[in-house]
């Protein structure tokens, strides 16, 4: 079917446009629809009508935007898609891509501003260009990884055969200390290298498991206290459990330690709009805001002991199962570990 021009309601067209559009005389918004409206956090049109359009501008644009306008308005120059970011009424800096055009209103020349919320956008961007930093990095860990296992596993044979044939106290502190070298070697290389975690997914009850998981860390008990809040019990996924067990396993190792001496850890599980969430919550020392950036980079540790290997584990597992990570944290509060898991 073919709607003649004249029927087609364009005031409702504009209005509901799922672009975020203004009009800006001078540097007043006189014009907003339902989308701008929602880009900028206002309850009704009149509280954002007649206000500074530079009101809601990223000071880092400020000037790039003001100039693209006044092109606009006096050479009637379209303004081409740019990325910047705006302040919402709420304080939110959000990126958005903005592009303007001259508009002729009653004699005069406005602007039109369109301008689309691309924040989910660039928040997937961002994951990608982190996976593809990780695998980078990953490679060549692996690779080195290799290297020094080798040679290793040889030293530690021969330790064998040496401690067959003499006794020294030192061989046994040798052993140990060998055996941990190559498990950080064997850990790094399940997560830097896939393609050698080919285990098979399976169907299984994650909530159980996790309950289980738990009672690994029973002699921590007397001093972190757990709560459990654990609904759609019954509910099973498809994954890979051992990598994921050893996943949420790293989450609660780092949920422990984080508490220093008293605490209280909260596990939650529960099923919603098609993801399984699990939330690991601690009353532990928190993470500075500068730091939650680098959680996942290999070897990025703060403890004495730590290989700095546990979350890039869990990153790449959550991950390769279509899973999403996010942290909060406040330092001298806690954190909380939220994991979705797609059913499939
Ligand atoms: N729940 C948490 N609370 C506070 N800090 C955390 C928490 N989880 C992770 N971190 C911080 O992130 C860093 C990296 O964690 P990750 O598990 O990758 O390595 P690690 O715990 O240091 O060493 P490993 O897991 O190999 O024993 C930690 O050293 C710690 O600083
Ligand atoms: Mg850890």
């Amino acid at each position: 079917m073919i709607v003649e021009e004249q029927e087609l309601d364009f005031q409702q067209l504009l209005d509901f446009s799922l672009d975020a559009i203004f009009v800006i005389k001078e540097n007043e918004i006189i014009y907003a629809n339902k989308s701008a409206l929602d880009l900028l956090g206002g309850n009704s049109q009149q509280e954002i009508l007649n206000e500074k359009f530079q009101k809601y501008l990223h000071p880092d644009y400020y000037f790039v935007c003001k100039e693209r306008l006044k092109k606009v308005r006096e050479r009637l120059h379209i303004a081409e898609l740019l990325e910047q970011r705006i302040i919402r009424k709420d304080g939110e800096i959000i990126d958005v891509e903005v592009m303007a055009t001259p508009y002729k209103f009653k004699g005069e020349i406005l602007a039109q501003v369109i301008i689309r919320d691309i924040t989910l956008r660039k928040k997937a961007e961002k994951r990608l260009y982190d996976a593809e930093k990780l695998s980078a990095i990953g490679e060549i860990a692996a690779g080195v990884a290799h290297e020094i296992k080798n040679p290793l596993t040889a030293i530690t044979g021969f330790l064998q055969l040496l401690k067959s044939e003499i006794e020294h106290p030192y061989l046994d502190i040798i052993s140990n200390e060998l055996d941990n070298a190559l498990s950080t070697l064997t850990n790094l290389l399940q997560v830097a290298k896939p393609d050698l975690d080919n285990e098979p997914s399976i169907t299984f009850n994650l909530c159980l498991e996790l309950e289980r998981l738990l009672f690994l860390f029973q002699d921590q008990f007397y001093r972190v206290e757990i709560e459990k809040r654990l609904s759609d019990k019954e509910q099973k996924i498809m994954g890979k459990k051992n990598l994921l067990l050893k996943a949420f396993f790293n989450l609660l190792k780092n949920a422990f330690e984080a508490i220093e001496d008293k605490g209280k850890i909260i596990l939650e599980h529960y099923f919603k709009d098609g993801f399984i969430h699990i939330k690991i919550s601690d009353t532990g020392v928190g993470i500075p805001e500068d730091k939650i950036k680098k959680l996942g980079t290999p070897f990025f540790s703060t403890k004495s002991e730590g290989t700095g290997m546990g979350l890039t584990q869990v990153f790449h597992t959550i991950h390769t199962h279509g899973g999403t990570i996010d942290i909060q944290s406040e330092v001298g509060k806690g954190t909380d570990f939220l994991i979705k898991i797609p059913l499939l």
